[in-house]
C-alpha cells in the first residue's frame, strides 16, 4: 500500500480538489488556528492542511505511512506514536475510507489530542457506489454515513461539535478504452466535523 500511495505524491501536492477548497477553509477555520496551537495532520498526503495551518502560525506535524509523501513521521493513524494528549488538534481530511482499522485509528486520534479533533471524509452513498470505488481505486477500504461517523467518534470520547456537508461534482466518469463505458466515480459528497475532547477528559499537560 505504501509505494502505491508513494507514487500518487505528485498528483496529490498538484491535485485542485486537495489543494484548495471551501472544505479546506471550514476545516482550518475549526482549528481555531494561532501560534500557540500544536497540530498533528494525520494522513498528511500532499501536505495542504499543514502548509495552511503553518500560514496561520500553528506548529505542526505531519504523518503518513507513505514515504514519498515526506511526512515528518512515517506511521498509520491506527498505530501514532505520540504520547496521549501531545497534540492541541489533530487533523485528518479526506483519508479515513483508506484505514484498515477505522475504529482503531479514530482511537487513536482521540487519546493523541488534549482538545480538538477535526475531520473530513467522502460520505457513504450506497453499496454500488462502494464497490465502484473498489474496483476504481483498491486503496479504498469504505465510506461512512454520518450516523456511523457520529456513532464512532462517540465510542471514543468525543463530543460532536458541528458537522458540515459539502457537495462536490455528481458523477466524472473516468477514461475507458474506446467503446466501454467508464466507471462512474460517486463525486464524493464530504462531509467535515468537529469534535472535541469534553473537559473533564482532558489530559494534564
Ligand atoms: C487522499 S490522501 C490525503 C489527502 C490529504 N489529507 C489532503 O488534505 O490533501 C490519502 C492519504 O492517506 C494515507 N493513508 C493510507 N492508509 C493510511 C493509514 N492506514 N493511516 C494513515 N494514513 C493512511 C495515504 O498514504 C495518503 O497519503
Amino acid at each position: 500500500m505504501t509505494d502505491v500511495w508513494s507514487q500518487r505524491a505528485d498528483a496529490f501536492r498538484d491535485s485542485p480538489t486537495h489543494r484548495e477548497g471551501p472544505d479546506l477553509d471550514l476545516l482550518v477555520e475549526w482549528c481555531d488556528p494561532g501560534h500557540d496551537v500544536k497540530v498533528l495532520d494525520v494522513a498528511t498526503g500532499g501536505g495542504h492542511v499543514a502548509r495552511r495551518l503553518r500560514e496561520e502560525g500553528c506548529t505542526v506535524v505531519t504523518v503518513d505511512p507513505a514515504p514519498g509523501m515526506a511526512p515528518d513521521v512515517v506511521s498509520r493513524a491506527e498505530e501514532l506514536p505520540f504520547e496521549d494528549g501531545s497534540f492541541d488538534v489533530v487533523t485528518c481530511r479526506i483519508a479515513a475510507h483508506h484505514f484498515e482499522d477505522i475504529r482503531k485509528a479514530i482511537a487513536e486520534i482521540a487519546r493523541v489530542t488534549q482538545r480538538l479533533v477535526v475531520i473530513e471524509d467522502n460520505v457513504f452513498v450506497d453499496e454500488r457506489v462502494e464497490e465502484a470505488e473498489r474496483l476504481r481505486d483498491p486503496t479504498h477500504v469504505r465510506c461512512y454515513s454520518e450516523e456511523e461517523w457520529k456513532e464512532m467518534l462517540v465510542e471514543a470520547g468525543l463530543e460532536v461539535e458541528q458537522l458540515e456537508h459539502f457537495e462536490r461534482q455528481a458523477a466524472r466518469t473516468l477514461r475507458a478504452p474506446p467503446g466501454r463505458r467508464g466507471l462512474a466515480r460517486a463525486g464524493g459528497d464530504a462531509t467535515c466535523g468537529r469534535c472535541s475532547r469534553p473537559r473533564a477528559a482532558r489530559r494534564p499537560r
